[in-house]
């Protein structure tokens, strides 16, 4: 979707976290985490227990950050943010992630999290090396599943039990997208593939 002139969120616009956005950044995903608890790894108490430092050293640049967050920001305020979590490690360095995915309640379906999305993807695509993305997501989290399958990414595995939330388990489907010229065959032409999992929703818990 293209973003209109009138559209609240349409003049954002993106760009990498500082450590001095640390205090909207973690105002934002404590916001996210406490209205969708079944979205995220972490708790709302947890984080909220983390101190601001943890945040700021999230958003540090510098050769040796391997985390960057993307923010969509109109007028000073953070409307939307995505994590980049690149490793060190030779054999996986091909490989980044996709974490912390989350657009304020109020600035939804207007495009920020496409933006978002496809921000980290040309970011990862201007890394020499970087091939693929990866991300998790809760099965049954439509509104974020059709936005990565909207930006290319296919799911490739289902995780049983990845969470326990109030001792209720919540699987996670893991989704890859590869970046330009590093395609290896799609998951549907693999030969003996077993079928991909299904993106709708399963019957509520
Ligand atoms: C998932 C989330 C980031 C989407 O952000 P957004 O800014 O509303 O998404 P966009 O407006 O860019 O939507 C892009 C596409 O995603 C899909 N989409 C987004 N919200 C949707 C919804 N509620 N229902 C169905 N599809 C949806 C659509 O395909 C949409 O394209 P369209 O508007 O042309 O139909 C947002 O809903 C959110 O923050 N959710 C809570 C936190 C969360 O679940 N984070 C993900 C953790 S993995």
């Amino acid at each position: 979707m293209e973003d209109g002139p009138d559209l609240p969120g349409a003049s954002a616009t993106l760009r990498r976290l500082r450590p001095d956005d640390a205090p909207a950044y973690r105002a934002l995903m404590l916001q996210a985490y406490a209205e969708h608890p079944d979205a995220f790894t972490s708790s709302v108490a947890e984080r909220a227990g983390v101190p601001l430092a943890w945040w700021a050293a999230r958003l540090r640049e510098g050769a040796l950050a391997t985390e960057i967050v993307l923010g969509a920001l109109d007028q000073g305020l953070l409307l939307g943010v995505v994590g980049l979590r690149c490793n060190l490690i030779e054999r996986t360095r091909h490989k980044a992630l996709l974490f912390g995915m989350a657009v304020a309640s109020g600035q939804r379906r207007l495009g920020l999290g496409r933006r978002l999305v496809e921000a980290a993807c040309a970011e990862a695509l201007a890394r020499p090396g970087l091939r693929l993305l990866q991300l998790t997501v809760s099965e049954g989290n439509l509104p974020a599943c059709r936005l990565y399958e909207a930006c290319g990414f296919r799911p490739y595995g289902l995780e049983p039990m990845a969470l326990l939330l109030d001792g209720q388990p919540i699987a996670k489907l893991h989704m890859w997208r590869p970046l330009a010229g590093a395609a290896g065959p799609a998951w549907e032409d693999r030969p003996g593939r077993t079928p991909a999992p299904e993106l709708e929703p399963r019957s509520p818990r």
